[in-house]
């Protein structure tokens, strides 16, 4: 009879050792960067209220009208979070974060689940960093954001990016652009997709975030939010953009960059990577003014950004950036009996306090099978113990590498593993 046997959802994938060097490298950058620019850490819960995410995000998004993981229990609606900013939003508010003072800089790193169609650069369950600087309205702080999640990218040399830059005005400015876009799709109707058509009353800026096919020639004719922009917003944009040229930040002005979710005002952004294919953001962010009041805090302004570290994976591949690999133990204690077995896993912890990655056989296999794990291992050193060594106190410690041998007393090991 055959076992039944598990595999992990669609577009949910485990990390394994071979991969996951990569990451821990990746999330190492990622902390020291926070450092520098001195943004704390912070772990929010996994699952969140279904109804802080639907009124963060936005009803009418695709993420909430779609692509929720819910489910409930009891009274209780359980949401697996989709995003990161509107969970940080929260935690601002429950611990009062408001009354430490000053802005509060806050960064982290993640999974988050949306229940979208599992492709290339899009999964199921992906991982984010993202940061969030909270308590600030002028430019400066949209450009500190920027130029953090421009610095991460920098340092691992993923450096054939686009930084795609918008404003998406305040609340009078969409207003006012929202009329004149469906004044202007509306005649064109017929010639939508079916998509764009149920986004036409709802939400038309939107449209503008097709990908269909049929709506690209008339988005590209359609009114530009730049000519909407109230004086405010008019300046506020300008600042990001002149902060931005003296910060030595290229981007490009694309009046059409509508993100995904509803809480965004004034500056909006994304940085793309013509390595991704079709879902070619690296990341994304901007401003959202009004989200924290939104979700029951006191009018906060706020600015962020999120990327996602599967698609900055890729683009690493597709460059062969490698930044870490995996390595070998630098001993690995070859043993005959039982006796030496139980020497070597005392000797162990000293070494290891010295800073030497040690293991050994556990399973009391012939030498040869020890000799050949340690190089499957890639071991530095092997280190051969039987019950002569353990009498004589003399020890065949092998270098892997040039494959020479030498005599050493049980006191030399660590010292002659270091200095090699
Ligand atoms: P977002 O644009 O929805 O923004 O996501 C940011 C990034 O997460 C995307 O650019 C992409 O790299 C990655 N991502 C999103 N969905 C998936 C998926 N299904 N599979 C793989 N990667 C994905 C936000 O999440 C906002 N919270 C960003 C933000 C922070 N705005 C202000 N503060």
């Amino acid at each position: 009879m055959s076992k039944k046997t598990y595999i992990t959802h669609h577009g949910m994938t485990d990390l394994l050792p071979g991969e996951i060097e990569q990451w821990q490298a990746l999330e190492a950058a990622i902390h020291e960067t926070a450092r520098l620019y001195h943004f704390q850490e912070i772990r929010t819960p996994v699952l969140e209220q279904t109804e802080l995410i639907a009124r963060g995000v936005g009803q009418l998004t695709d993420i909430v009208s779609k692509e929720m993981f819910t489910f409930n229990r009891g009274e209780d609606h359980y949401v697996l979070r989709p995003e990161g900013t509107a969970p940080v939003a929260r935690a601002f508010i429950q611990h009062h974060l408001a009354q430490r003072g000053g802005t509060q800089r806050l960064y982290y790193i993640g999974p988050f689940f949306r229940a979208e169609r599992p492709q290339k650069g899009r999964q199921r369950q992906f991982h984010q960093f993202g940061a969030e600087l909270i308590g600030a309205t002028g430019a400066i702080a949209d450009v500190e954001i920027i130029s953090f999640m421009a610095e991460i990218y920098r340092q691992i040399g993923i450096v054939n990016t686009t930084l795609k830059l918008n404003s998406v005005g305040d609340p009078e400015s969409r207003e006012a652009y929202r009329k004149a876009l469906h004044g202007y799709f509306k005649p064109l109707t017929d010639q939508l997709s079916e998509i764009s058509r149920n986004r036409l009353e709802t939400n038309p800026m939107r449209i503008l975030d097709s990908k269909e096919e049929q709506d690209q020639p008339l988005i590209s004719g359609a009114p530009v939010i730049t000519d909407f922009l109230s004086e405010s917003s008019r300046t506020h944009f300008e600042s990001v953009r002149q902060l931005l040229d003296i910060m030595g930040i290229p981007y490009e002005v694309d009046p059409f960059l509508v993100r995904g979710l509803d809480y965004y005002t004034e500056t909006a952004f994304e940085l793309t990577s013509p390595d991704l294919g079709s879902q070619d953001a690296l990341g994304g962010g901007g401003r959202y003014d009004l989200l924290i009041e939104e979700v029951g805090g006191p009018p906060t302004p706020a600015v962020g950004f999120a990327c996602g570290i599967e698609r900055l994976m890729i683009a690493c591949e597709a460059l062969g950036i490698r930044l870490a690999d995996p390595s070998g133990p630098d001993i690995y204690f070859v043993t005959r009996g039982e006796e030496a077995a139980r020497w070597a896993l005392e000797k162990m912890p000293e070494l290891r306090n010295n800073g030497l990655v040690c293991t050994m056989d556990y399973s009391g296999r012939s030498l040869k099978a020890q000799m050949k794990d340690a190089n499957r291992q890639q071991a530095r050193f092997a280190v051969i113990i039987g019950e002569q060594e353990l009498q004589t106190n003399l020890f065949t410690f092998r270098d892997m590498v040039n494959s020479k041998e030498f005599q050493i007393s049980s006191s030399e090991i660590a010292k002659r593993a270091l200095s090699l």
